[in-house]
């Protein structure tokens, strides 16, 4: 329906991708989680966003479970009055998507995005090539629905007022990495009093590198004498494995992983999963992520879940066959922390 041609300028050139081949960082200790969260500051509104997560938490414990969705990509700022920064190419399409088909499915949804990022509902309206106001016509003096667009969009309307007037979605942003690894923790642990009905799905691509606050110059960096720009980052530590074992333990999680060589991405996820030591890792292909994914489980197990070209052609999206999927398996490990 897009009136105007998207060149698809923000679609990565694969073959241009840096060489991911060397060995993966290690996994953050204790030690680690204590060094990191004690040299950088919390930011200032995390306590308001903890009573949100709190009071929403409590609202639904009983009743339903809960999702943490992670949505996006994290930026890395190299001034404290941030004018430059290092950000990813994560639109939070995955997350948006998938957001609503666990609302679909009952579940409450704590959406923990890029501020921005596209949003569970809005996003069919936000970021397409379509400006927003040609969903709008003028009828009588009066502002009114296009009716090209208007059945369409009462389907949204109905489910996104089903989702809030129900309470059941959370919106919770960050930006930088650091907003990001705080907020995770902090949601971590307000989710862990939900048990085994606890799900997080971590579909942010977090960065890697960061340049730690006690390297980070307050102001605008200068021009140099040299003409280059030397920046020396340090590597984020991989809380992943915090989260299974003390965050949130009675929890399941899944991770995802995205490559763009189809020949490592079933051994890295494999290694993901016993590194981590949690239930579900979803790996993806930058350049196929929107028509296939594969589940890989600790057992070795792998389930693809792949769109049929028909799906394709009727606009069918991937996030409403990976969800069930994934809740099928939640339900699973429910009944297997029941019975311990
Ligand atoms: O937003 P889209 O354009 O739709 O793209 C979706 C996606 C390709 C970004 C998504 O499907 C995806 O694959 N996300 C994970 C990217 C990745 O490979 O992350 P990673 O290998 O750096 O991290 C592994 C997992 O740990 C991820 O689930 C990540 O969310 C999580 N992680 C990583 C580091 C960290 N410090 N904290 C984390 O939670």
């Amino acid at each position: 329906m897009s009136k105007h041609r998207s060149y698809g300028t923000a679609h990565p050139e694969p073959q241009t991708a840096i060489d991911r081949t060397h060995a993966d960082p290690p996994v953050a200790e204790v030690l680690d989680e204590d060094r990191y969260f004690s040299s950088h500051k919390p930011p200032a509104y995390l306590p308001e966003l903890e009573e949100q997560m709190t009071k929403f938490i409590e609202f639904h414990a009983g009743k339903k479970n809960v999702v943490l969705v992670t949505s996006g990509g994290t930026t890395v700022p190299l001034e404290n009055n941030t004018v430059r920064f290092i950000d990813n190419f994560s639109a939070g399409t995955r997350g948006a998507t998938s957001a609503e088909y666990f609302l679909e499915n009952d579940y409450a949804v704590i959406f923990l995005h890029r501020e921005y990022s596209l949003l569970p509902y809005s996003r069919h309206y936000s970021h397409t090539t379509n400006c927003f106001l040609d969903y709008m016509t003028e009828i009588d003096n009066k502002v009114q629905i296009n009716p090209d667009f208007a059945d369409e969009m009462l389907v949204v309307l109905r489910k996104y007022k089903n989702a809030t007037e129900s309470n059941s979605l959370l919106l919770i942003p960050y930006t930088t990495v650091n907003q990001y690894l705080y907020t995770l923790k902090s949601a971590s642990t307000i989710m862990s009093r939900l048990d085994s009905g606890a799900l997080f799905y971590l579909a942010a691509a977090v960065s890697d590198f960061f340049l730690p606050q006690s390297r980070m110059p307050q102001h605008k960096i200068q021009s140099q004498p040299s003409g280059k720009l030397v920046i020396d980052l340090e590597q984020v530590p991989k809380f992943l494995r915090r989260l299974v074992d003390s965050w949130a333990p009675s929890a399941m999680i899944v991770s995802f992983k995205l490559e763009t060589d189809n020949s490592i991405l079933l051994q890295k996820s494999l290694t993901a999963l016993s590194r981590y030591q949690h239930q579900l890792v979803i790996g993806n292909l930058l350049q196929t992520r929107k028509k296939e994914v594969v589940l890989v489980t600790p057992d070795e197990k792998t389930e693809w879940v792949r769109l049929s070209e028909q799906e394709e052609k009727n606009g069918v999206e991937i996030e409403s066959l990976i969800v069930p999927a994934v809740i099928e398996r939640h339900h699973k490990w429910i009944e297997s922390k029941r019975k311990e």
